[in-house]
């Protein structure tokens, strides 16, 4: 009696051990899917973005690497109706998303090598990381370059040493948001790899 319940026991421990681990929950993506799924969306519903999720992508911009491990970005999240007013006003390329990462890097922490800085090197890794965050979590972004740095920077009256890097509005595309053509076209890898 007592061998059929060990054998029952074990044999119970092996079916859970075999078991899909995943089954019911939703599959993650692995990152070749979300660097092929992540488009720029230019058009947002105003659906607000959730805290949790907000929180989510700041913390992938967090673990980002950094020149000297330095870490000189500051993220200014733009999202009251004041701020997104203003944005709105100093660039056409905020595209009136509900959220706007402001990105900016202290001049007076990075780390400078030949005469240039790091700041604008290691915001763009941070940027990256917070994109693709907000891909997993089902929210667009766009990485926008086309505003006034000195305006934006006096308009949202930043401390002398934060120098805006990029903005990237965040949040659900506007319903039926397709890719523009543009993010099909890329250089086959024979463009653009030497092996020496
Ligand atoms: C450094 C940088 C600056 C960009 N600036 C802008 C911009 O100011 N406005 C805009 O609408 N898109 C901007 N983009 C988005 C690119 O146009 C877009 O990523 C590119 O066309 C490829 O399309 P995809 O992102 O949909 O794959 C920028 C992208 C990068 C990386």
């Amino acid at each position: 009696m007592k061998a059929i319940k060990l054998f029952c026991m074990m044999a119970a421990a092996m079916l859970v051990a075999c078991a899909p681990k995943n089954e019911g929950a939703v599959q993650e993506k692995s990152f070749m899917d979300l660097a092929r799924a992540r488009f720029a969306v230019r058009e947002y519903s105003q659906q607000p973005v959730e805290q949790a999720k907000i929180d989510s992508i700041l913390e992938a911009g967090r673990l980002a690497p950094t020149a000297k491990n330095i870490q000189p970005q500051h993220v200014y999240v733009l999202q009251s109706e004041e701020a997104i007013a203003k944005i709105n006003e100093l660039t056409r390329c905020a595209y009136h998303a509900p959220v706007v990462f402001l990105v900016c890097y202290d001049t007076t922490l990075v780390w400078t090598k030949d005469g240039e800085n790091s700041g604008n090197m290691d915001c763009s890794i941070v940027g990256t990381q917070m994109m693709l965050e907000a891909t997993e979590l089902g929210l667009g972004t766009c990485w926008v370059k086309w505003f006034d740095a000195a305006e934006v920077a006096a308009a949202f009256e930043l401390p002398a040493n934060h120098k805006p890097a990029f903005i990237m509005p965040c949040g659900y595309a506007a319903e039926g948001v397709q890719p523009h053509a543009n993010h099909f076209s890329r250089k086959p890898l024979s463009e653009t790899v030497t092996y020496k």
